[in-house]
């Protein structure tokens, strides 16, 4: 079958952010603890990090990293993880009923940022506690020196500020699961007097408020309306987060769930238009999607664990989920919606990076390998930097169960100004047919096909384990060519692709 697509150099969506392909790390399973951290692993750095994983993350350039939760965050002290080690209490988490030992805290995680070159997004406990605790957080990590909390810091090793600029006010406070849970109503305001005092503090650092856990919530979106009308002025965005799951089998209706992902961005964003029309406001709130991923091939053996009488292990392997080849697509999907709608979504944090429904996975004392959905996110955040593309793109349509009128073939593009590179991704949701892809580009001149990578498989089911790391990986693609600004590329069924086109 075939697509035709046209697209302008001037007709653009908007400058993309580049945290838009962040990432999150939650006190959660082994994303922690035998993740990113392993004292005694063979490549452990000083600090205890590992190494390789280091290298891994540094591989896909991540630019902010949300940290420590999650629902962890909702009941956890930021003071249990700072001071010397060994006199750092090990507590009960109660939202993955597991011990924390407390062995990483913000410093270690602050040093581990430097190591992977990323911003540190840090998000404040509005739900065991509030406004205090979180003030002192924040004077904690961004103070300079002269106050109780930041001579603190600086006894505790730290001289200088790390001058966070990305702080969350709690996490899916709408979430009945979430300890501290609230109404719109309570949390908003608890919301609103928090970000008044982080301001007071810093005019300049940007606050991010809860809206809905995902577009299914009872509360959803008279949820983000409330919260938004107490908080409008205070906040920059509005929080966001989805996961997506194939739990019948079905590919068509799975590959189409990121037409929910757009209605969801849609109807957020016009609540925001609404309390800024409402308000008189001249300010403008953008959406941070600051957790999504495909989550559910863990749920059911997690379930066993959470429900079961388990005790409180420290660091238990929950969420691994591991990703197949039909994820790649879904993730590329996703992120090519975040690509389209970067008008919006300004933030964006694969949840998570590491074990805990994750790109990387490691073996405790052993390697750490690249699963399925690294790909697409490494191409995106490597490649996908720039400004997005209008892209129009005419091609047949199927219905799924739940959308009409899904186009086989799913396509964002991205200009780099500075390169002079255009970066098209694309993915065919066809079963068995090819769709040869006409682009027609307008306005940038010559430019011909600097690389072209395509990821296709013959099982949607394979994966990469320990001994088969390479099973699911990127080759490169053959047969993209570009003539008077068209580029012709034929997308393999069931395919992921980038291509890159630059002089
Ligand atoms: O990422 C896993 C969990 O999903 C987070 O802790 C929570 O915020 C969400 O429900």
């Amino acid at each position: 079958m075939k697509a035709a697509a046209v697209a302008h150099k001037d007709f653009t969506v908007s400058k993309i952010d580049d945290r838009v392909y962040g990432a999150f790390l939650e006190h959660l399973g082994r994303a922690i603890y035998s993740g990113i951290y392993e004292p005694d692993h063979p490549t452990a750095d000083a600090n205890g990090m590992r190494a390789d994983v280091i290298e891994l993350v540094k591989e896909l350039d991540v630019p902010v990293v949300r940290y420590p939760g999650g629902n962890f965050v909702s009941a956890y002290n930021w003071e249990d993880g700072i001071g010397p080690k060994e006199e750092r209490p090990v507590r009960l988490d109660l939202a993955w009923h597991t011990s924390e030992s407390n062995e990483v805290g913000v410093h270690e995680f602050a040093d581990w940022c430097d190591s992977v070159g990323t911003e540190m997004m840090l998000a404040v406990n509005l739900g065991s506690r509030g406004l205090d605790a979180a003030r002192n957080f924040v004077e904690y990590v961004n103070h300079p020196g002269g106050s109780y909390w930041s001579d603190l810091r600086k006894k505790n090793g730290r001289e200088e500020p790390w001058n966070v600029k990305l702080w969350c006010l709690g996490n899916e406070m709408d979430g009945p699961w979430q300890i501290g849970h609230k109404d719109a109503e309570e949390y908003g305001k608890l919301a609103a007097e928090t970000a008044k005092a982080i301001r007071a503090f810093d005019r300049s650092l940007e606050l991010v408020v809860c809206g809905s856990s995902n577009s299914d919530m009872p509360s959803y979106p008279d949820w983000e309306a409330t919260v938004l009308e107490h908080t409008y002025d205070e906040v920059d965005y509005i929080s966001l987060h989805m996961y997506f799951g194939n739990r019948d089998n079905n590919t068509a209706k799975y590959l189409a769930l990121n037409e929910k992902l757009d209605d969801y961005i849609e109807a957020v964003s016009g609540v925001i238009k609404f309390i800024k029309a409402k308000r008189r406001s001249t300010k403008d709130v953008y959406i941070s999607f600051d957790e999504w991923n495909v989550w559910y091939h863990s749920n059911a053996q997690d379930r066993k664990i959470l429900e079961g009488n388990d005790g409180w292990p420290h660091a238990p392997a929950l969420l691994e989920d591991i990703y197949n080849f039909e994820d790649v697509l879904q993730v590329g999907l996703i992120l090519n919606t975040f690509i389209r709608r970067s008008d919006v979504v300004k933030i964006a944090c694969i949840a998570q990076l590491v074990n805990v429904i994750a790109p990387i996975m490691t073996e405790k004392g052993g390697p750490a390998w690249r699963q399925t959905i690294y790909y697409p996110y490494y191409f995106a955040s490597r490649f996908g930097r720039g400004t997005a593309l209008n892209v129009s793109v005419d091609c047949p349509t199927y219905d799924s169960e739940d959308y009409k009128g899904v186009p086989y073939a799913d396509v964002s593009a991205v200009h780099d100004e500075e390169a002079g590179t255009v970066t098209v991704f694309a993915v065919n949701r066809h079963a068995s047919e090819a769709v040869d892809l006409e682009l027609d580009l307008q306005g940038f001149g010559d430019l011909k096909v600097i690389d072209h990578q395509v990821m296709t498989h013959a099982d949607l089911k394979a994966v990469n384990s320990k001994s088969k790391m390479d099973e699911v990986a990127p080759k490169k693609g053959e047969g993209a060519s570009v003539s008077d600004g068209n580029l012709a590329v034929s997308l393999p069924a069931y395919s992921y692709q980038m291509v890159r086109l630059g002089r």
